[in-house]
């Protein structure tokens, strides 16, 4: 749930300042993945921290003062040098400097660690070096880990005059002791110059870049040493996601569960323990030197800029034509000699048969994700014939709800790293589902341990609110639907409607998000208000759940999503004069039941908002009652990605007229990689 980033230069002058600059802007990037407090730690004659609580610009105010007050030379310049950088998203102790990272092994900083995750057994070793002589200062579960080093280093080095073992070996032994999901960066009093990065559960990434590029085409890390010549300048780096490190280098290495990255010397070392029983608190196996290749990003540093857009969240809403149209890419086929209209899903291709035989379909997910799922279980059961179930990630394990050999369960994440479903994923595994993923992320943990998947190609998203990954998700959902269900004749025409509806859906987004001025409009109607309901069902079930998320999430404002059938069950006695209600009606199998819960709400003197489709405002406010959002019309499968359009403006907007920030929502960060 955190951020970490690591910089390292060899052969490559840098100013201090330069530095400074390099390790903020990385956390500048990372920041939606925590915003509660900040730190970094940079060589001096020891390594010097500075943590602060609030959010990145919080902390570089607070760095500048003190290295005023400590006198630092700015323009000093290092031909090497090791910083490390964290942005936090409190789980284990309040927001403040003493909990911020990194983490250290005492007043010296004899080892200090960053870290995204949690170490679930860290109140046993705890206990274990309070015995030992430790004293902590933080409430942190990370705390623990430079602790450790510490001892693990100390104790090696009995009655030795100079320190024989290395840094790799130092967190190797750690490692062991350590469970829980995490990803680490750690820096050393003892072994200046040099980073180790670890991993378990938690995403991290190496960026290498080289300064003699030719001599890095298709580097691979080997037996401790890689590149051609070590002497070449460089600078690495280590990142919790690629947004930091892109417009550096696209060079880059996914680091794997088990594995500790060792920089020194401009060389890079990877050793792993062929085993990964960590997680669990199990023993792990001698570790052993592995070769690794780099990849390349498929990533342009425009995709995380805000560009002419006042905030993230707001570029991403209006970004959607163009992300769907590259979700589509390649996927959608029409015309040709046989004018055959069909959809190819090349990640899944060998998988279609398994699928079609399962006994049921699983959808899996948190939040939007999960909502996504949701909208796109109608189609899939229309199409596919085979039974579809819903399990909320958190929920299914809590149960140890059924999951069978014979069921194919589909795990939808944006970030591909959702703690929740990456369990639930490897609940999926151990019972022997066939397991499929889509996600936003390539090499995310998600994409990396199911069997098969599709990519769902929305671009990077920043806002910690989800909004292109959502109609990208249904848009890849629908064409799963397409896939899996068979081409027979009595669904031709059903199939080619929805084909052409896709095509044409980038341009009915567009035009849904003209209606940007009346959703602000309306947010200055609601401003004020403490509560806003949805109502939708069918296929707008779930468009009522995510624009509420949306709206809670964002402005900060009380909001539910409510199937329509329940109304009369129990939501009803809620309504009055006063509150507002947004009743999903756009034409489909469901409009006439809409039309009747309409009625009724008017019936109480409800305060109806009215969302239908265009030109048919007067069958679903007779007598003009009631405001009225008017959407294109499109195939009923398709209605959920242009009726949530207005709905995450309407969130948008009431965000920035309360005066809260979108981009950082109380409480939230994005990619929940923390259970
Ligand atoms: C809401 C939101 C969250 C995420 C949820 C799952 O706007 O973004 O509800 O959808 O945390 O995240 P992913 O999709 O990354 O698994």
């Amino acid at each position: 749930m955190c951020g970490i980033f690591a910089y390292l230069n060899y052969n490559v002058n840098r100013e201090r300042r330069f530095i400074l600059q390099l390790l903020f802007n990385g956390l500048r990037r990372l920041e939606y993945r925590g915003y509660d407090s900040a730190g970094i730690a940079i060589d001096h004659d020891q390594p010097l921290v500075f943590r602060q609580e609030g959010n990145i610009e919080s902390l570089v105010k607070s760095v500048y003062q003190e290295v005023d007050a400590l006198g630092l030379d700015l323009e000093k310049s290092f031909s090497v040098h090791a910083g490390i950088a964290h942005t936090r998203w409190a789980t284990h102790g309040e927001p403040a400097p003493r909990n911020s990272h990194p983490q250290t092994s005492g007043d010296e900083n004899e080892f200090l660690v960053v870290h995204n995750g949690v170490i679930t057994n860290y109140q046993v070793l705890k206990e274990t070096l309070i015995r030992h002589g430790f004293t902590f200062e933080s409430e942190t579960d990370t705390e623990v880990i430079p602790k450790l080093a510490k001892y693990v280093f100390d104790k090696a080095n009995e009655g030795e005059g100079s320190h024989t073992v290395t840094f790799s070996e130092v967190v190797l032994e750690v490692m062991r002791h350590l469970e829980g999901a995490y990803a680490l960066i750690f820096k050393s009093l003892h072994y200046p110059n040099e980073l180790i990065a670890c991993k378990r559960g938690s995403p991290l990434l190496l960026g290498v870049k080289e300064f003699n590029e030719e001599s890095n085409s298709g580097s691979t890390f080997h037996d401790s040493k890689f590149l051609s010549n070590n002497d070449h300048p460089k600078e690495l780096f280590l990142s919790s996601d690629a947004n930091a490190i892109v417009e550096h280098t696209k060079k880059v290495l996914m680091i794997e569960d088990g594995e500790v990255v060792h920089l020194k010397d401009g060389n890079v070392s990877i050793l792993k323990f062929d085993n990964d029983k960590g997680r669990h608190g199990g023993s792990l196996s001698r570790p052993a030197s592995v070769q690794r290749a780099l990849s390349v990003l498929e990533m342009e540093v425009e995709q995380i800029n805000k560009g002419n857009y006042e905030h993230y969240m707001q570029k991403e809403i209006h970004e959607q034509p163009e992300s769907l149209k590259t979700t589509m890419r390649g996927r959608l086929i029409r015309g040709g000699s046989c004018k055959a209209k069909t959809v190819l899903l090349g990640g899944l291709k060998d998988h279609f048969k398994t699928i079609r035989r399962s006994r049921r379909i699983v959808f899996i997910g948190c939040g939007t994700s999960y909502n996504a799922a949701l909208a796109a279980r109608p189609i899939l059961e229309e199409l596919s014939g085979v039974p579809v179930t819903m399990e909320i990630a958190s929920d299914l394990l809590d149960r140890q709800g059924p999951i069978y050999r014979e069921d194919t369960a589909v795990f939808v994440s944006q970030s591909g790293e959702t703690a929740d479903t990456l369990q639930a994923l490897e609940y999926a595994l151990e019972n022997g589902a066939l397991c499929v993923g889509i996600t936003n992320t390539v090499g995310s943990a998600i994409a990396r341990h199911t069997h098969c998947g599709v990519h769902i190609n929305a671009g990077a998203e920043i806002g910690v609110a989800s909004t292109k990954a959502y109609t990208s998700q249904i848009v890849v959902m629908a064409m799963l639907a397409l896939a899996i269900g068979g081409d027979t004749i009595s669904s031709q025409t059903r199939r080619e409607a929805i084909i052409d509806g896709l095509f044409d859906l980038p341009n009915k987004v567009r035009e849904v998000l003209n209606l940007d001025q009346e959703m602000k409009d309306l947010a200055k109607l609601l401003i004020a208000e403490q509560s806003l309901l949805m109502f939708g069902r069918g296929y707008n079930y779930a468009t009522a759940l995510e624009g509420a998320l949306k709206v809670k999430e964002v402005a900060l404002m009380h909001s539910e999503g409510i199937l329509a059938g329940e109304m009369k069950h129990g939501p009803l006695a809620l309504v009055d004069e006063n509150l507002p209600i947004i009743v999903i009606a756009t034409r489909d199998s469901c409009f006439s039941k809409q039309q009747s819960v309409i009625q009724q709400l008017h019936a109480r003197k409800g305060r109806v908002i009215v969302m239908c489709s265009k030109g048919e405002a007067v069958s679903v406010c007779p007598g003009g009652l009631g405001r009225v959002i008017e959407v294109p019309h499109v195939e009923d499968c398709l209605q959920p990605v242009i009726n949530v359009v207005p709905l995450q403006l309407l969130a948008y907007h009431l965000t920035v007229l309360r005066g809260y920030n979108v981009d950082q929502p109380r409480n939230l960060a994005k990619s929940v990689t923390t259970q």
